[in-house]
């Protein structure tokens, strides 16, 4: 049941950030082209989070062409590390941050993200996992050695389908197996990673019900 009246959600809605102009343009562009783009309720999550750990250096694995980097940025983050193995993407957002002049905030690397991040010491203050959902975990552990206390992992289309949700309710409700086939990798790369992260008392996780789901880490110790 949705826990949201149709009047509390009207009034969400109406209360949102709005974006700023290059937002306006990327988020057109997104609708064009059916893009998934992080959208303004998880941008506003991702500005937020950037203000509370006053972040200089922020990574992402999956920029698109760099709409969610604007949310990092928005929030007073120095340098966004974008990451996009699709060159007309990647150049996209060069050219976007070239015309809005914020080029000298933003880095795109061209590239499977896996590669990149090796190329990158930490420390990330915040780091946007937003790739192959088959490859979350391995991002997630490839970053958490560069975290520091108090660092922040966000990872996104936690319920964005397709997935079974069916099979992941009943893997963490009573640990049945997750899926293993092809078709499942999605299922199976989201049941993963959130099992990896509620378990690992390096961090602690809270999944919110913004935009497509996102799940929120922060190294405590
Ligand atoms: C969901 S979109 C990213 C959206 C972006 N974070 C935003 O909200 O504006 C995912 C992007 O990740 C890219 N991608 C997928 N796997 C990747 C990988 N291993 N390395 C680099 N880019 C990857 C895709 O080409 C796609 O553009």
């Amino acid at each position: 049941m949705d826990v949201l009246s149709e009047g509390g959600r009207r009034f969400l809605t109406a209360t949102a950030p709005e974006h700023t102009a290059v937002q306006a343009e990327m988020a057109e562009l997104a609708d064009e082209w059916e893009f998934p783009i992080i959208g303004p309720d998880a941008g506003a999550v991702l500005r937020l989070l950037a203000r509370l750990t006053d972040a200089e250096r922020v990574f992402e694995f999956g920029s698109g062409f760099g709409y969610s980097a604007t949310w990092f940025l928005r929030g007073g983050a120095d340098a966004v590390i974008c990451t996009e193995f699709d060159v007309e993407e990647a150049e996209r957002g060069r050219e976007l941050a070239r015309s809005y002049g914020y080029d000298d905030a933003v880095t795109f690397e061209v590239g499977d993200a896996m590669e990149t991040i090796d190329r990158y010491d930490g420390p990330f203050d915040v780091v946007l996992i937003d790739h192959q959902k088959s490859r979350y975990l391995d991002a997630f552990r490839e970053v958490l050695p560069k975290l520091r206390h108090g660092d922040v992992v966000v990872a996104d289309n936690i319920a964005r389908g397709p997935i079974d949700f069916e099979r992941l309710v009943d893997h963490a409700a009573d640990g049945r197996p997750l899926p293993t086939t092809e078709a499942d990798a999605q299922t199976h790369g989201i049941g993963t990673y959130v099992e990896a992260v509620r378990a690992n008392d390096a961090v602690e996780t809270a999944i919110l019900p913004v935009g497509s789901g996102i799940a929120v880490s922060t190294r405590v110790e």
